[in-house]
């Protein structure tokens, strides 16, 4: 299978700054051997659409788990997957961190990703305190517990080992550290489930999670925000 290099923009890039991202990074090019997905904030999704290059796929950063409704500020799988988007995250740890959502919450995200037929990344990791306190996993467990059923059905999802720590810090988890995350979120959510590792991934360090053979690719924020960024990570991962 090809590595996975998952591009989440977070809060970063409108319409216009997306669609001339898109244009640059087409100029660059895009190595074949490599799963190519960029998340941007959903009003670029369109846009971005209209200018990226063909092989990479559009993705959205959260969903609701209803089609339509009195949900302000949410948005429906099949409004993401009409603006373009085929892939879309769930759990990420800011939405847990900042926005308050839950375990179960998540797993109804992931849950609505499922049901539309689109990929899923479901994004479990532990804070600094908790990995200090011999938490891991157990936080992991507990973060897969209600996405299990989800996960266990036949279909495109996948998790993201995103140690909370390692998020935007600078201070990326080891080869090691990302490798034994993996391999605990395949024993708690499935042996056949596909795992990426994020957390202050970049060009230099993002072919040694590839090289323990245990993680399937990378979920990057800082690092892909620029198109040369972003086309350094792929020529790294091909
Ligand atoms: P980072 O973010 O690469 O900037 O650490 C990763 C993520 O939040 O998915």
């Amino acid at each position: 299978m090809r590595p996975v290099v998952a591009a989440n923009w977070k809060m970063n890039h409108g319409p216009a700054a997306a669609k001339a991202f898109g244009r640059d990074l087409a100029s660059l090019g895009i190595p074949p051997g490599v799963e190519t997905v960029i998340f941007p904030p959903a009003p670029s999704l369109a846009a971005l659409g209209e200018s990226l290059p063909e092989g990479v796929a559009l993705g959205a950063q959260n969903l609701m788990w209803e089609e339509a409704g009195a949900f302000t500020g949410e948005i429906a799988p099949g409004m993401a997957a009409e603006a373009g988007a085929t892939w879309a995250l769930a759990g990420h740890s800011e939405r847990r961190a900042l926005f308050g959502e839950g375990d179960e919450m998540v797993a109804r995200r992931l849950a609505a990703i499922a049901a539309a037929g689109m990929v899923g990344v479901l994004c479990v990791g532990e804070t600094a305190a908790e990995r200090a306190a011999g938490q891991t996993e157990a936080v992991l467990a507990r973060q897969l517990a209600p996405a299990r059923e989800t996960l266990a059905a036949p279909g495109r999802l996948l998790l993201a080992y995103e140690p909370v720590w390692a998020i935007g810090s600078g201070s990326p988890a080891g080869p090691d550290e990302a490798a034994a995350g993996a391999q605990a979120c395949r024993r708690l959510a499935g042996a056949g489930l596909r795992v990426l590792y994020g957390g202050s991934v970049n060009p230099g360090n993002l072919g040694s999670y590839l090289g323990t053979g245990e993680v399937d690719g990378v979920l990057v924020g800082g690092a892909s925000l620029t198109a040369a960024g972003l086309s350094a990570l792929l020529a790294a991962a091909a």
